[in-house]
């Protein structure tokens, strides 16, 4: 049964993000910055035969240097139809150069390439949100690669809720946990 749970939230995660509208889309990635927690809502866009996540962000953005610091990471899903959450934790990789790299960015088409190309990084305060300036000739386009070293999966139903962990250090074995 706990290989199924592991299959279960496997393919949660993988076909959520194929559906625009689906909630695990959208999870909450955590890193931290001088040992205090800092979070923010990113796009899931894909993932490798690995299971590793894939995201996209701007390497200026404030996250990158808070991963260079200290790679672990944490992902937070979670489907309010299905109260299911799921909470992948694990190292951050950033890529910015190579095959791998080149074939994403080569799928930001047209008006997503903008989220990539503003001329002052993530966060520069500007007095009006019509008036960021872009630069065409050059982008800031950054892969980031989520390698999970544990996952959660918690499903609330009746009459028991479902709690398990996995661990990459223990083979990916799951355990159930007291909810
Ligand atoms: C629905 C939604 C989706 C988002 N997707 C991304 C994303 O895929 N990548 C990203 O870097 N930021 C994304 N953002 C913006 C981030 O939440 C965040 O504001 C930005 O990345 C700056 O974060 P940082 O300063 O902590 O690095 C998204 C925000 C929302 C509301």
């Amino acid at each position: 049964m706990l290989n199924q749970i592991l299959e279960d939230l496997k393919n949660e995660v993988k076909f959520g993000y194929l559906k625009k509208k689906h909630a695990f889309r959208y999870p909450s990635l955590a890193s931290i910055e001088d040992n205090t927690p800092v979070q923010r809502t990113v796009v899931l866009r894909d993932t490798t035969k690995d299971f590793d996540l894939i995201m996209y962000t701007d390497e200026r953005s404030d996250k990158i240097s808070q991963f260079q610091n200290n790679p672990s990471c944490s992902l937070l899903f979670y489907n309010h139809k299905k109260l299911l959450q799921v909470k992948i934790e694990g190292k951050m990789n950033m890529i910015t150069s190579g095959k791998e790299y080149e074939d994403y960015w080569s799928r930001v088409q047209g008006k997503s390439q903008k989220d990539f190309i503003t001329k002052n990084p993530p966060g520069t305060p500007v007095d009006n949100p019509d008036e960021v300036e872009y630069n065409e000739d050059e982008h800031h386009f950054c892969l980031l690669k989520l390698v999970p070293e544990h996952m959660e999966f918690l499903q609330l139903k009746r009459p028991n809720h479902i709690r398990a962990r996995f661990d990459k250090s223990n083979n990916w074995e799951g355990q159930f946990l007291n909810p």
